[in-house]
């Protein structure tokens, strides 16, 4: 029971790795904001929280948007007296080259991947810093290590995640709040949905594991980050990633 007392705000809670998150920091006693853009899914999530004899309130959120973000906040600590733990995780990717990507989904896919971060810390923060303790978990992604091609937006989001990681916690370590982020490798969720098993299986067979990642390999990561076993961790980006950035295997 890593949580028990402490309140935790997952976004991308409706799917995949954050509604697993959502769902595992409750199992470890945490009360629970499960926020998502989709409100039915974010609200299946507390519900199923709920099911499982947790504490949880959904929060229809869109990540870019600073208003829904801050009333996200606002929620947790209405709802549950204060915010310990905000897990920015929400992303969406879109695949073209940087000819063919529209200026909209460049934007979007910032707003959604980087920006999320700056706001979620933005309007986390003063009230962290308030009560002298916090942490706060970003997803970045192998994409913000090296180039892949046809995703400049995606990849530019994620080496911007990593970095500003790193610029948070040496502004607000000293205040007693440690910020660092996961990052994932390829993970079987619904966001690689449409990508046909055949070349899943190209895309793995390099990498040093040879398989794709868990939705529960993250979390596992995600919450050892945020519980107090990672005391003495900040400004990290932590890979699980089935050692891709370590090097292709059989080349
Ligand atoms: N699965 C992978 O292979 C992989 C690899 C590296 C990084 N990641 C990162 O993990 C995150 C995605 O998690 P997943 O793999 O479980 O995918 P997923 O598609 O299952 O979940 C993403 C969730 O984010 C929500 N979302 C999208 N836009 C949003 C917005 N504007 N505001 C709030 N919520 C929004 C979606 O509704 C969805 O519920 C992203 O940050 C992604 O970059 C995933």
């Amino acid at each position: 029971m890593r949580f028990r007392g402490k309140v935790a705000i997952v976004t991308g809670a409706g799917s995949g790795i954050g509604r697993l998150a959502a769902q595992r920091f409750a199992a470890e006693g945490a009360q629970v904001v499960a926020a998502d853009i989709d409100e039915a899914r974010a609200k299946e999530t507390a519900a199923m929280i709920v099911g499982e004899g947790g504490r949880a309130a959904p929060s229809r959120t869109d990540v870019t948007k600073s208003a829904d973000v801050k009333a996200m906040i606002d929620l947790g600590i209405e709802r549950f007296g204060q915010v310990d733990i905000l897990y920015n995780h929400a992303g969406i990717t879109r695949q073209a080259s940087v000819c063919d990507l529209s200026e909209e989904d460049w934007d979007l896919v910032l707003a959604t991947n980087l920006k999320s971060v700056f706001l979620g810390c933005k309007h986390v923060l003063p009230h962290m810093v308030a009560r002298g303790q916090g942490v706060i978990v970003n997803t970045g992604g192998t994409f913000g290590f090296y180039a892949r091609p046809e995703y400049p937006a995606y990849c530019a989001a994620k080496a911007g995640v990593h970095n500003l990681t790193k610029q948070i916690a040496l502004d607000y370590s000293r205040h007693g709040i440690r910020i660092n982020a996961v990052c994932p490798g390829f993970i079987d969720t619904p966001i690689n949905a449409s990508i046909p098993p055949e070349a899943i299986a190209r895309i793995v067979a390099t990498q040093p594991l040879g398989r794709p990642g868990k939705a529960e390999e993250v979390v596992a990561a995600a919450l050892f980050l945020a519980s107090d076993e990672a005391s003495f961790i900040t400004g990290t980006t932590l890979l699980v990633d089935g050692g891709q950035l370590s090097g292709r295997h059989g080349c």
